[in-house]
């Protein structure tokens, strides 16, 4: 069966950076930045990004486009016994898919919302009423039928691109949506920091807080933050990168990639925290009496600043929720890919039979988050599987591949395209960096979850969706695993070269 490829390079490195440029740089980035010692919080950012960010990036990249295949295939090509670490990166990607994708729906109605500033003077109960949050992420108190329109749009579009496949689908859609979030992104920054207030907003989000850096947590911020911004650890640069021909530089690439994505990250917290600073003016307040992380910023949060603007109130929520949805979309995507790969690779199927194989339970699983007790449950499982999974599958990948493989060959095979060379420093920061750190990280979470739960839930919602998914993505993970692939899928031998 014949491999897909991407058109040009440019074409690959768009795609790339849509995955990577996401909901996590708008709504996460700014709150987590400001939260967690401001401008202090850049020092472990930039140490996470040159330690662990970019050589992640380059060793992702590189285990793609020599080894060929989705995480799975391209990881049993390096060792058989490396194969389930792909699954368990592949399921990974799976449920953030499901949840992810919920997102972008609700952005889909803010988009329309924004027109006519729906959500009134009260845009938190708006909100809540509009979800029909449950009081438990067990009580799931039925489809919300104002969500099924803006469900089946963003199912339609996310499968349309899907099918359409590598070149014809993905790198089209990329090429469309990130100058369009550009566009919209610069709006919003041009707005933001030409009101008055803007400056306390970016004061208190760039101000730093020295003590900050002692303290553990802020590392496992940074460390948390720049792995899911990067779109790493979680099988999709594996797979993107393995329709690539062999002589790609894969350095320079991982560079672009890298500093496009906490680029645009910056310029996200600009945006936000000018117009949070411009809020907290309008009603004498100081900045964090308005600022808030996730789901609150975006729904409620951004949408009151809104209603404070002295003009063009619709066109800013739709510049932000604009932004959201061409920066969700192109995430969206290559974090499903991630999984057809997987499955297309390994068992040999055609492209549009393993997007219907993946994008069918995938479909019905979103279900559960256009319920009462999606919000509860995004929430549940995002926590778990990202200071969890995320992070325990990255610790996993650069032990693997930097202990138990020959981190000096990948280096090699990185180096040998490369127009400028990485270093030992690369192996190092892999082998001892990353390790220590994202070792402390997930030991610490876990311990953290066992002791306390999570957001004051019951212990049963955090131990069904919480630890429950976790334990879903392992039972599948080893079914895959186990599962008969076609002839000799791990041999070396059956890499085919794109020229
Ligand atoms: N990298 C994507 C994001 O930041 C998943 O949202």
């Amino acid at each position: 069966m014949e491999r897909q490829s991407w058109n040009t390079k440019l074409g690959f490195l768009l795609a790339a950076i849509g995955s990577a440029v996401g909901l996590g740089n708008i709504w996460r980035f700014p709150y987590t930045a400001a939260t967690n010692g401001g401008g202090a919080f850049l020092v472990p950012y930039f140490f996470a990004i040159i330690t662990a960010g970019i050589p992640i990036l380059i060793l992702e990249y590189t285990i793609g486009k020599t080894y060929r295949g989705g995480a799975p295939v391209a990881l049993a090509r390096i060792n058989k016994k490396f194969e389930w670490l792909g699954w368990f990166q592949v399921m990974v990607a799976f449920i953030i898919a499901v949840y992810y994708l919920a997102i972008i729906v609700w952005v889909v109605s803010y988009i329309g919302y924004s027109f006519g500033l729906a959500w009134g003077t009260d845009p938190t109960s708006f909100f809540l009423e509009y979800l029909g949050v449950t009081s438990s992420a067990l009580e799931l108190g039925g489809v919300q039928l104002n969500l099924v329109g803006p469900f089946i749009i963003v199912w339609a579009i996310t499968a349309f691109i899907l099918y359409r496949g590598i070149s014809g689908g993905i790198e089209i859609a990329c090429k469309i949506c990130l100058p369009i979030l550009l566009v919209f992104t610069i709006v919003l920054v041009i707005r933001g920091i030409t009101l008055p207030g803007a400056i306390d907003g970016l004061n208190y989000l760039f101000t730093p807080n020295w003590e900050a850096i002692t303290d553990s947590s802020v590392w496992t911020a940074a460390y948390g933050q720049v792995f899911f911004s990067l779109s790493i650890a979680f099988a999709i640069m594996i797979s993107y990168s393995s329709y690539l021909p062999k002589k790609t530089d894969v350095v320079n690439s991982a560079f672009i990639t890298a500093t496009a994505n906490h680029g645009f990250e910056l310029l996200a917290g600009i945006a936000v925290f000018s117009v949070l600073g411009y809020m907290a003016y309008a009603q004498g307040v100081p900045v964090d009496e308005v600022s808030a992380g996730g789901v609150g910023l975006a729904f409620m949060v951004f949408p009151a600043a809104i209603n404070t603007l002295p003009a063009f109130k619709s066109l800013i929520g739709i510049c932000f929720f604009g932004a959201l949805f061409t920066a969700g979309i192109t995430s969206l995507i290559s974090i499903l890919q991630a999984v057809i790969t997987g499955i297309s690779d390994k068992f040999d199927v055609p492209h549009k039979k393993s997007t219907t194989i993946v994008l069918v339970p995938a479909f019905v699983i979103s279900i559960l988050f256009i319920t009462g007790a999606g919000l509860n449950i995004l929430d549940i499982v995002d926590a778990f599987i990202n200071n969890v999974g995320v992070a325990g599958a990255g610790l996993i990948e650069v032990i693997l591949i930097g202990w138990f493989f020959n981190l000096e060959k990948i280096r090699e095979e990185a180096n040998q395209f490369s127009n400028f060379s990485v270093g030992k420093w690369w192996i190092y920061s892999l082998k001892i960096v990353t390790v220590v750190v994202l070792g402390v990280m997930v030991i610490s979470n876990t311990i953290t979850f066992i002791r306390e739960g999570y957001g004051g839930y019951s212990s049963t919602d955090v131990t069904i969706f919480g630890w429950g998914s976790l334990i879903v993505a392992l039972v599948i993970m080893a079914i895959l695993k186990n599962m008969k692939g076609k002839e000799g899928y791990s041999d070396l031998s059956n890499i085919k070269e794109v020229e």
